[in-house]
């Protein structure tokens, strides 16, 4: 990266100052605030052996390398990598293991990284020891014991357990195996986990920290530069990156982050307060940070009806975003995962995982009411 791309973001120290300011620092030379989108797929060489810092756009675009150093500094990584969706982001990760490798996950994970971990890591040989969250939180040094890597999420999907992963980083240090966080439900403004011991931190960058549903994207940030230089060359080897159009608008979705969080969170809040007096909520999940919140009803009957009288609530399968959507995890996200083990999790067909958006939280309220009591 030359002189140019390294002041490419605002000198800052906050974060609210450098989200604000996303991609604004770039055009050097008509001053636009807007990060331009190089579309270019290849770049002219100056002359043989020589390149401006750019070759082609699968190994560096100047869109993507913005949003890459916010992303790193955000985060308090050496370096970030953006890809075209965080499972492309999650595989690459996984790439780092070699066959007969051992890598330790709470079963309580999002459904895609669980199929990818069955029937990709393992057919391709590595040793997958699932253990649950409770069990990990409890005795970590026992359960990490020969491990190459282990990859956690709190809070948990969609049962929304959540720890201070702390101790657990720091018994996975101890025994060699490299760890890794999925942040996607905190962002880098609830929580840290590089600044907690973890060697990487992985998005699903389609969720808040982008923040619209209007695109799919990836994010995996490095703590140690060896492990950061391994990851970009499997990236680059594999291709899986984010296009110069999204990483704009990535960028763009990030000017606001800090404030779409503040704001879910406090939704989120106020609605798990609120909906174990509203009928047929038999138990609320609510860990006390981040947007997101899950809740049990009495019948399968009572959650179609739900699904079908929401008038403001969107039934989707994603989160994070200025809308607020309402998810069926045994239907949708986690519908791969085996039946036993999301009976064992409490995912059941009466499990609702709801993600606050930026609507007003009265009248969210308000239709989760209504559309519960018509049920
Ligand atoms: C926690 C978590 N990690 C990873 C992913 C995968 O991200 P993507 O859908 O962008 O591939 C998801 C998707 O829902 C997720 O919730």
């Amino acid at each position: 990266m030359d002189s140019e791309t390294s002041c490419s973001i605002v000198d800052a120290q906050n974060r609210q100052t450098l989200l604000a300011q996303a991609g604004s620092r770039w055009d050097y030379r008509t001053g636009g605030v807007s990060m331009p989108i190089h579309l270019a797929a290849t770049f002219r060489h100056p002359a043989l052996g020589q390149s401006t810092g750019w070759d082609y756009s699968r190994s560096g675009n100047p869109t993507r390398d913005v949003l890459e150093t916010l992303l790193a500094r955000l985060e308090g990584g050496v370096r970030a990598l953006a890809f075209s969706t965080g499972m492309a982001a999650v595989d690459c990760v996984l790439r780092l293991l070699q066959p007969a490798q051992t890598i330790v996950v709470p079963e309580e994970i999002y459904g895609g990284t669980w199929r990818i971990l069955e029937r990709v890591s393992v057919p391709f040989g590595v040793t997958v020891k699932w253990t649950t969250f409770n069990d990990l939180v409890a005795n970590p040094g026992q359960i990490l014991s020969g491990a190459s890597m282990l990859l956690l999420e709190t809070p948990t999907n969609p049962t929304l357990l959540d720890t201070d992963p702390e101790p657990i980083l720091r018994a996975a240090r101890i025994a060699g195996a490299l760890s890794v966080v999925d942040s996607t439900f905190l962002t880098p403004i609830l929580m840290r986990p590089l600044e907690l011991g973890a060697d990487l931190v992985v998005h699903s960058g389609t969720k808040y920290l982008s923040g619209h549903n209007d695109l799919s994207a990836g994010v995996v940030v490095a703590k140690d530069e060896a492990v950061a230089q391994r990851l970009a060359f499997l990236q680059n080897t594999t291709g899986a990156v984010l296009s110069p159009f999204d990483s704009w608008l990535f960028l763009r979705g990030l000017k606001t982050l800090h404030l779409r969080v503040e704001r879910q969170q406090a939704s989120a809040l106020a609605l798990a307060k609120i909906l174990p007096s509203f009928a047929g909520v038999k138990r609320v999940m609510y860990p006390g940070r981040g947007g997101m919140v899950s809740f049990e009803v009495d019948s399968a009957n009572r959650m179609r009806a739900l699904l079908e009288r929401v008038k403001i609530w969107i039934f989707a399968e994603s989160l994070g975003g200025a809308e607020s959507l309402i998810t069926v995890p045994a239907f949708q996200t986690h519908a791969d995962v085996a039946v036993e083990v999301r009976e064992r999790l409490g995912i059941t067909d009466r499990l609702i995982r709801l993600s606050l958006g930026l609507e007003d939280c009265q009248e969210l309220s308000s239709d989760l009411k209504q559309a519960l009591e018509s049920a």
